[in-house]
């Protein structure tokens, strides 16, 4: 990476400003929070600022509250959860900007941390306005972006701080971008990407991108509906992006120009509902009955993907093989997250649904990398560039 990090400037004594990326899962019944990893996933950062007793003031957003206080968007109890973890208090604040947020920072001692509540309570972090982002900016003498998730944001506390202090990138972000960065520069072959997941326009991009560098590709989940459509085959009563099988048609001829394998199912799980009221039926893929849709890869499948997984020195992973949230159609991703926990090759896992699945099953540390990125992640390795990376000071 070609970006200054916070091992490249001073920061003892120095109140710095930490962009995490505190958007966690969390349970929409009881508000409990799923998946506590992106909390994790900062704790280099956040110990290495603590040695050299920098005063650590955290900003995050939580959820789309659209500008508004929301009270079960409030960033305290995440707050609690850093505590636990870092057996360390945490102190937080009732808003991100005025007079008692300066006196909490004023107030702060070297090694301390404070977290600031949700910043999108105020419509200007999205708007990336000016203003706000000067007031954030004088909360702090350095900037240290860690959030990679939401590095695809040009927003106040992402792409706006970094013209008030001096920005660089914290430990995640640096191994995020050094890691996925990676995937699309020098990957071990055999490159396998492994892909599902309902939606294939967020993916167009990283589709596209990654075709001429991967050498199979294994497509399950709701992609695997509009590749096997792409192929003329009757996808039953599964539902699809409108226009999306054009688009599917034109990837399959890229991959075909660039010799990568593209592997389908040819099993599935079919179920005539999706609420979880039904376990469903594994069927081939050339005889799905027209009332029935798809909520999973079927074993055959998961055999097929095993042997190409075997044969591969890089793996890349992105999207759940079926309705994951719904154990009876969770049996193929959960099979594929197992056999990738054991493989030898490098195995690297985009963010969103696929990692909450993989830490679910508790095998996170057995992958050689899980993104905390969702959307950044898929930007990212659609070659685009990050507004959050952008901002961040060059390497000299
Ligand atoms: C995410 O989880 O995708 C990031 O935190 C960004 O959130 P957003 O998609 O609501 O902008
Ligand atoms: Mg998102």
């Amino acid at each position: 990476m070609n970006k200054m990090t916070v091992r490249d400037i001073d920061v003892t004594g120095k109140r710095v400003l930490v962009r995490v990326d505190f958007n966690l899962p969390i349970d929409i019944k009881t508000g409990a929070i799923t998946d506590d990893s992106r909390i994790r996933a900062v704790l280099p950062t956040l110990k290495y600022l603590i040695e050299r007793k920098a005063k650590i003031i955290l900003l995050s957003h939580f959820d789309r509250p659209k500008g508004k206080v929301i009270e079960g968007m409030r960033l305290a109890p995440v707050g609690k959860r850093l505590t636990e973890i870092l057996h360390k208090p945490v102190a937080t604040a009732n808003d991100c900007i005025g007079p008692e947020v300066e006196k909490a920072v004023a107030a702060l001692q070297a090694g301390d941390i404070l977290l600031l509540e949700n910043l999108r309570f105020h419509p200007e972090e999205e708007n990336d306005d000016e203003g706000f982002a000067r007031a954030l900016a004088s909360l702090g003498d350095v900037y240290v972006n860690d959030a990679f998730g939401s590095a695809h944001r040009a927003h106040a506390s992402i792409s706006g701080i970094p013209h008030y202090l001096p920005a660089v990138a914290g430990l995640l972000m640096e191994k995020e971008i050094n890691t996925l960065g990676g995937l699309l520069e020098n990957p071990a072959h055999p490159f396998t990407a492994l892909f599902g997941g309902a939606k294939v326009s967020d993916k167009v991009a990283m589709l596209k991108n990654i075709m001429n560098k991967v050498d199979s590709l294994l497509v399950g989940g709701g992609m695997a509906a509009i590749f096997l459509k792409a192929k003329s085959y009757n996808i039953g009563a599964s539902e699809i992006e409108p226009d999306i099988i054009t688009i599917a048609i034109e990837l399959i001829k890229r991959a075909d120009k660039n010799h990568v394998n593209i592997l389908l199912p040819v099993d599935v799980l079919v179920s005539e509902k999706v609420d979880g009221s039904t376990v469903g039926q594994v069927v081939a893929v050339n005889a799905i009955p027209s009332d029935q849709i798809i909520v999973d890869i079927g074993p055959k499948t998961v055999d097929v993907f095993q042997k190409e997984l075997k044969k591969s020195k890089t793996v890349f992973w992105n999207g759940t093989m079926g309705i994951a949230e719904i154990p009876q159609f969770a049996k193929g991703t959960q099979a594929l997250a197992k056999l990738l926990s054991r493989l030898k090759a490098k195995t690297i896992v985009g963010g969103g649904s696929t990692a909450e699945t993989i830490a679910a099953l508790g095998l996170a540390d057995k992958m050689t990398f899980v993104s905390t990125g969702g959307g950044a992640s898929l930007e990212f390795l659609g070659g685009e560039e990050l507004p959050g990376v952008v901002a961040l000071h060059d390497k000299i």
